[in-house]
């Protein structure tokens, strides 16, 4: 089978081409240099040459809070990337496995997301990606709309690395209790990614790790499983104000994720603990913070 990874360079890019190139697939990896998903020229040139069986879609823009002060250019990156891709992925015949987030819901529910409840989008951010998402709806047979929540992951900064910078200052550390979620390894994301691709189940899932938290019990177990002594103090999103307003709930419900691929992604502690065991969590151009 031969895929073609975009935003290969990004923190779930790098998984994802690893968990491809594990098993063996004829892997194309391009990053943004390589293809830039806004230009359906380039998408189109590459996917006609290419011919991949599979377009997985790891390409975004994920700056939360700079999305408000340049709409435009998110919606150009989450809703016109997809649908370019859509486009020449319907062309062709090929698969689209396409990124999404738990911030195209509004939070206000008081149990975990399904994949059936209407998303309806508070920030700037959401709303470019629940365009891309509606894109490769009305413009796609056969494609994967995966949605997924707070990752970390080794190929680039996340909420982990930006609490272990902080805990150098020897500063204290405020963090918000009030908006629960479910932290996600980006190596059990790309895994099941690869998995739903293997399936050929069609469709919107959820892929997160077990496990619902708050930014401020998911910082403390960073520095519980790191040993970092630190003064660690909840607040509330009031306390905390920034540009973008977040869900205070985004918890996504896994099924029918289980269904399809046979297994439940470990709980979220299990895989902090082993990213935290494993990998050394570096700096890269994308420095700007995107949870
Ligand atoms: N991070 C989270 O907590 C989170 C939560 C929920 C969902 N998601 C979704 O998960 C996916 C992966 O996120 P991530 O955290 O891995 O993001 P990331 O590290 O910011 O990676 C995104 C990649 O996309 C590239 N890119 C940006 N604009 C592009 C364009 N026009 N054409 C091609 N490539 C472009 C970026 O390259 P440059 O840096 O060179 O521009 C970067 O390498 C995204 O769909 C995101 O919306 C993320």
């Amino acid at each position: 089978m031969k895929v073609l990874i975009t935003g290969a360079k990004g923190m779930l890019g790098q998984d994802m081409v690893a968990e491809f190139q594990r098993r063996d697939y004829e892997i194309h990896a391009a990053d943004h240099k390589a293809l830039d998903i806004t230009d359906i020229h380039a998408v189109r040139k590459v996917i006609e040459a290419l011919r991949p069986d599979v377009v997985v879609n790891c390409a975004a823009y994920t700056n939360v809070d700079k999305a408000e002060s340049e709409p435009e250019v998110a919606m150009r990156v989450n809703g016109l990337g997809p649908r370019n891709l859509a486009l020449a992925c319907g062309a062709t015949g090929a698969v689209l496995l396409h990124i999404s987030t738990d911030y195209v819901f509004d939070g206000e529910k008081e149990g975990p997301y399904e994949i059936w409840d209407a998303p309806n989008p508070i920030n700037a951010y959401g709303k470019s990606k629940l365009w891309g998402e509606n894109y490769v709806r009305s413009l796609m047979h056969r494609y994967f709309i995966v949605r997924t929540s707070w990752l970390f992951g080794k190929g680039g900064r996340n909420f982990v690395t930006t609490m272990l910078e902080l805990a150098k200052r020897g500063e204290p550390i405020r963090v918000v209790n009030d908006q629960r979620g479910c932290p996600t390894y980006t190596v059990d994301l790309a895994k099941a990614c690869a998995d739903l691709v293997e399936s050929g189940c069609y469709g919107i899932y959820h892929v997160t790790n077990q496990g619902a938290t708050t930014w401020y019990e998911f910082a403390r177990e960073v520095f519980k499983i790191a040993s970092v002594s630190v003064a660690l103090e909840p607040v509330s999103t009031r306390d905390f104000p920034r540009p973008a307003d977040r869900p205070r709930n985004s918890v996504l419900s896994a099924f029918p994720l289980e269904n399809e691929v046979g297994y439940k992604p470990p709980t979220w502690k299990e895989s902090l603990f082993i990213y935290l065991l494993n990998a050394q969590p570096k700096r890269t151009q994308n420095s700007e913070r995107n949870w």
